[in-house]
């Protein structure tokens, strides 16, 4: 695959449905009573792997592109996967399903790809375990391959020392069985699907400050779910049209629910002319239409709270970091190191080969930008975000861009290059 600069980058477009509302509808719906119907499904690797796991569990679950009904058992009515369940590179499914799989009377061997084999799992097996679960790792080294042992919960009050979302979300997922009430409080505020979707499928949850609770023994019925489009997919779009000559483009039906919203700011920040309207509020989620044109873009600090907001994004800023005028800082931003891949390191490696002056640093990484960027091979590390990230570069490189794996986008955007070229052709 080719990867060239183009000129003029102009058009409206959707974006595909958003990855961390599409998994929880799949599993609040499958342990809901009732049926859930999904629409604007994100019909993604990450989100088939989600899908599959609960058929596994003996769920009963239509698939036809991007919608999806669901016949829930229940909260009790999930039963034992024959073999192991494959979580192939999702590390929300992971997470998220070992809340769930912690209070089932049964045995569950959770594996992944090689990628998420070296990830970080420990981060919910001890709340897990401390809730009454057993979670053994094979390797001893707090990764997959992983088996949880259910048991009746106990409901904790955790303090947990990462803002994420997947770590939130496990506990509260297992708190649902807990009698009593379970609390997480985090040091910054993740994103909250889970507790908005909660919430609307009729769990009694309540946000206060840094803590959310949930009160146990929750009776779940399954509804309506409407995907809205992912900011995390819209923000290879937002950065394209803003670093590209002539730049003019419209993403529709976007998120832009606060606790993902960050990269708005940073483009308003950094200069960027940015504008959202046709604003709405859909299944609790707000949503937007998002414009943006080429523009004069400066160099800025992102750092502190903001970065839960924009975790996912930052391959893409640091991208749009490149094309800036002067110095932009990324730090608190460990989390990276942990991601489909030590995104610090995929990042500065891939812009410094184009020409950028990058300095990576343990919790981020420093940008001086502003000088142009040529062709390169770019390392994607089987990692989406970094493959489409760098996809969005060559479209401002002076030299053609050439890629290993460009397909790993399919985990989250199996349409993005298509999309792109229609934005080229415009
Ligand atoms: C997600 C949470 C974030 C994010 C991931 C999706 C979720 O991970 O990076 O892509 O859907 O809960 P962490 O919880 O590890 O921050």
């Amino acid at each position: 695959m080719e990867f060239r600069r183009v000129n003029s980058l102009k058009g409206v477009i959707t974006v595909p449905g958003d990855k961390s509302i599409s998994h929880r509808g799949i599993m609040l719906g499958a342990i809901s009573k009732g049926k859930t119907h999904i629409t604007g499904f994100l019909d993604g690797a990450d989100c088939r792997s989600t899908l599959h796991c609960f058929k596994k569990l003996g769920v009963e679950i239509d698939q036809h592109g991007y919608e999806v009904v669901i016949n829930g058992k229940g909260m009790y009515g999930l039963t034992e996967a024959y073999g192991s369940l494959d979580m192939g590179n999702s590390g929300t499914t992971t997470r998220l399903i070992s809340g769930i799989l912690s209070a089932q009377p049964f045995r569950s061997r959770l594996k992944g790809d090689d990628s998420l084999s070296q990830r970080p799992m420990k981060r919910v097996m001890e709340p897990l375990s401390l809730m009454g679960a057993t979670i053994t790792s094979d390797n001893g080294n707090g990764c997959l391959p992983i088996t949880i042992t259910g048991h009746g919960l106990q409901p904790i009050s955790y303090n947990t020392p990462v803002a994420s979302a997947q770590v939130k979300s496990a506990i509260l997922l297992a708190g649902l069985y807990a009698p009593g009430v379970t609390s997480v409080t985090e040091p910054a505020l993740s994103r909250n699907h889970t507790e908005l979707m909660l919430k609307s499928f009729g769990a009694e949850i309540e946000t206060e400050g840094l803590t959310v609770s949930v009160k146990g023994n929750a009776d779940l019925r399954g509804r309506e779910v409407e995907v809205p489009g992912d900011i995390s997919s819209a923000a290879f779009f937002i950065v394209a049209g803003l670093i590209s000559s002539h730049g003019d483009v419209t993403i529709k039906n976007v998120n832009i629910n606060p606790t993902r919203a960050g990269i708005i700011e940073v483009v308003r920040a950094m200069g960027g002319k940015i504008e959202l309207s046709n604003k709405r509020t859909v299944c609790g989620e707000d949503i937007a239409d998002i414009h943006v044109e080429t523009s004069a873009l400066h160099g800025t600090e992102i750092s502190g709270d903001i970065i839960p907001t924009l975790i996912d994004e930052i391959p893409v800023i640091a991208v749009m970091a490149a094309c800036a005028v002067g110095k932009t800082v990324i730090k608190d931003a460990s989390e990276l190191r942990v991601k489909e891949s030590d995104r610090i390191t995929a990042i500065s490696e891939n812009l410094k080969a184009m020409g950028a002056d990058v300095t990576p640093t343990a919790d981020g990484m420093i940008i001086n930008g502003g000088e142009p960027l040529h062709g390169a091979m770019i390392k994607t590390y089987g990692d989406h975000r970094i493959a489409m990230a760098f996809a969005i570069a060559s479209l401002v490189a002076e030299s053609e861009v050439i890629m290993d794996h460009p397909r790993c986008v399919d985990i989250s955007y199996p349409r993005f290059y298509e999309t792109l070229e229609e934005l080229k052709e415009k």
